[in-house]
């Protein structure tokens, strides 16, 4: 049980403290209270005041009112929706600071929160909602403000992107999601991540920054890891392809596309060599070519780490809530280069049949690695960009002919590598 209040007894300078009202003390709200008494005293030495915790908040302790009435900042670490978003709400038309690090809530009411913020000229600040660690809201927000940005991409889900690496190494997607459950990665209901709703709501909170458009969670597509199969990766691997679950966020056409799916990467791409539960934000942009952020993104005292900068950098009147929203239309089909596995029949004419089909979509091949198993054979292509919709007909088209054994599976590329 910690003390809550000044760890060593108050504030040694005349300016009073800064009073921290903690909203949940479980994984990340106990270590942000361990950081905070180990780094109190620095922090009021450049800072002037110290932060102390004046009351906290669970389930079983704690009165929110009172704790609102003495706090001059929040710090959320409950999760969830509510009553996450009533305390928020409450406390931002008080005139009290916030820090959170509550995806889901920014996520899907995050418009809601900063309007309350600017409307009452207090700091709401979110670091710890996004890839844990890496500080990627404070360099989208404050260093690339000035930046038009094209395009982001991300891992932003650790427990997904240990998996994976896992399954580069050979283990089945059921026994590194069991090794994932085992070392502590994943939880014991791991759907959140690995059906790619964790990575969605991160990547909506992004676009939100990066381009100044309100995007709900509802808005992102998204797809998971649950249906990739081992020997998609050893495939790829020939082409010289790694498979990563990536958020992407750009502009296209004159709009915002924002959408999580597994993906595969050259190995010159910044993100190729982020394995195990790290997590990596890529920012292009033609002004600073590109910019990529990796670190931890999850873990109590990591994303404690976020948290208590955040606070410091309320407490040194860092930035402003996002400004209101200029509504982007969301475009849902864009081009890719993509993967695509086919399950044939080893008969003459496949491999024709099939290109012509292709073509006729538009869809051109760049690679392709063929593999003969008694009756049936492998094809494997990796296309060009294309649009999504010619894709999608080609492969409904390709999957009509009595030759193919199973359903197409189809997989997005990036291109790009950086090299
Ligand atoms: N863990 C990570 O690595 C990580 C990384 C990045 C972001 N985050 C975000 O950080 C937040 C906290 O995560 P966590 O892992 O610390 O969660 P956690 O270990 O489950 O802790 C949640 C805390 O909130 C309290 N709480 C839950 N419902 C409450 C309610 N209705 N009223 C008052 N208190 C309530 C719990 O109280 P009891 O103690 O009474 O149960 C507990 O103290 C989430 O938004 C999560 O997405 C976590």
């Amino acid at each position: 049980m910690f003390a809550e209040q000044a760890p060593h007894g108050g504030s040694s300078s005349d300016a009073p403290p800064f009073q921290l009202g903690l909203l949940g003390h479980g994984t990340v709200g106990g270590a942000f209270a361990q950081l905070l008494s180990e780094r109190a005293d620095e922090i009021e030495r450049f800072n002037g005041r110290r932060p102390v915790i004046c009351g906290v908040l669970t389930r079983s302790r704690g009165d929110f009112e009172q704790i609102l009435a003495g706090a001059d900042l929040l710090v959320e670490v409950i999760g969830g929706i509510e009553p996450a978003r009533d305390y928020l709400l409450r406390a931002l038309r008080a005139g009290k600071h916030v820090v959170s690090a509550n995806k889901q809530l920014l996520s899907q009411h995050g418009e809601e929160l900063f309007e309350a913020a600017r409307e009452h000229d207090v700091r709401l600040r979110f670091e710890a909602a996004v890839a844990g660690a890496v500080p990627v809201v404070r360099v989208l927000e404050e260093s690339l403000a000035a930046t038009p940005i094209d395009r982001i991409h991300g891992i932003v889900n650790g427990t997904t992107n240990f998996i994976l690496s896992e399954m580069t190494r050979g283990l089945s997607y059921a026994e590194a999601l069991a090794e994932a459950q085992r070392i502590g990665y994943a939880e014991a209901d791991p759907s959140d991540d690995v059906s790619g709703r964790d990575a969605a709501a991160k990547m909506a909170i992004l676009a939100r920054l990066a381009f100044g458009s309100p995007v709900h969670l509802d808005d992102v597509r998204y797809e998971g890891i649950e249906r990739l199969h081992a020997d998609d990766l050893e495939y790829a691997r020939e082409l010289g392809l790694g498979l990563k679950l990536i958020g992407t966020a750009e502009r296209r056409d004159g709009g915002l596309s924002v959408h999580v799916h597994p993906t595969f990467l050259y190995g010159g791409h910044p993100l190729a060599s982020i394995s195990g539960p790290f997590n990596a934000v890529t920012v292009e942009s033609e002004t600073i070519t590109e910019l990529t952020l990796s670190g931890p993104g999850a873990g109590g005292r990591q994303t404690a780490s976020a948290v208590l900068g955040d606070v410091v950098s309320v407490m040194t009147g860092g930035a402003r809530p996002p400004a209101p929203p200029l509504a982007l239309a969301l475009v849902s089909d864009v081009s890719s280069a993509f993967y695509l596995h086919l399950d044939v029949e080893d008969v003459p004419g496949v491999l024709a049949s099939v290109t012509r089909v292709l073509g006729e979509h538009d869809v051109s091949i760049k690679s392709v690695v063929q593999r003969g198993l008694a009756e049936r054979a492998r094809l494997v292509m990796v296309t060009h960009p294309v649009l999504e919709s010619s894709l999608r007909a080609a492969v409904a088209e390709v999957d009509a002919f009595d030759f193919i054994r199973a359903p197409t599976r189809t997989i997005r590329v990036i291109e790009e590598e950086f090299t």
